[in-house]
């Protein structure tokens, strides 16, 4: 099994995957480490749901080149209009993160109000990508939609957040180097 911090070091994001499914307990696995997560209150305030049905994905897709077009004209990032989101087409499995607001800490009181629920479906998600990349799977985190037309296409009741998509399946070829700062860099010892 790959040493940990290998695993932190190693994992990419991958935008290209084979066509090959990825096998029922490989995906199961990814589930049980995302639920090892630390959680407000150990609220655990997610769900997942599994996506393979091709007609779901091209829902997801079209949804991702809509978004992206109202991104390009909000931001003018000339980068976004090259930045293409074909492999939700192709990605053998799409797990949506569902995020419960319900699910959060003492930061209900605070003034930025309810983020924990957020942040602890984001820990559930790193796990995931750590997960898949230890099982040699690629994995990408998925952000680029509207969360409300997200729970229409998933059927998310509207109390209900989606977080994040998760990408999962045999990369296409070797994801791109991409550097980081150091930790000096970004650490003050106080
Ligand atoms: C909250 C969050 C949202 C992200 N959304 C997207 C996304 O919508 N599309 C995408 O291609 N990558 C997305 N990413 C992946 C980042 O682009 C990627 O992690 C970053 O560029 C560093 O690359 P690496 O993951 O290969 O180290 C997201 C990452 C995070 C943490």
């Amino acid at each position: 099994m790959m040493d940990l911090f290998e695993a932190i070091r190693g994992r990419r994001s991958c935008r290209a995957y084979l066509k090959d499914a990825v096998e029922r307990e490989v995906v199961e696995k990814i589930l049980e480490a995302a639920t090892w997560a630390p959680s407000p209150l150990n609220s655990q305030p997610w769900e997942f749901l599994v996506v393979t049905d091709q007609s779901v994905k091209e829902k997801i897709y079209t949804e991702a080149v809509r978004c992206k077009e109202w991104a390009l004209e909000k931001s003018g990032w000339k980068w976004l209009g090259k930045y293409g989101v074909d492999f939700l087409k192709t990605t053998p499995v799409i797990i949506a993160v569902i995020g419960d607001p319900k699910g959060t800490g003492v930061d209900m009181f605070m003034e930025e109000g309810s983020t924990g629920y957020q942040l602890a479906c984001g820990a559930a998600i790193q796990n995931m990508l750590l997960a898949g990349h230890a099982l040699g799977f690629g994995g990408l985190w998925f952000t680029l939609f509207d969360k409300k037309a997200m729970r229409k296409i998933l059927g998310v009741e509207e109390k209900k957040l989606p977080i994040g998509l998760v990408c999962i399946g045999k990369p296409l070829g070797a994801p791109g180097a991409i550097p980081r700062k150091s930790f000096q860099e970004k650490t003050t010892w106080v």
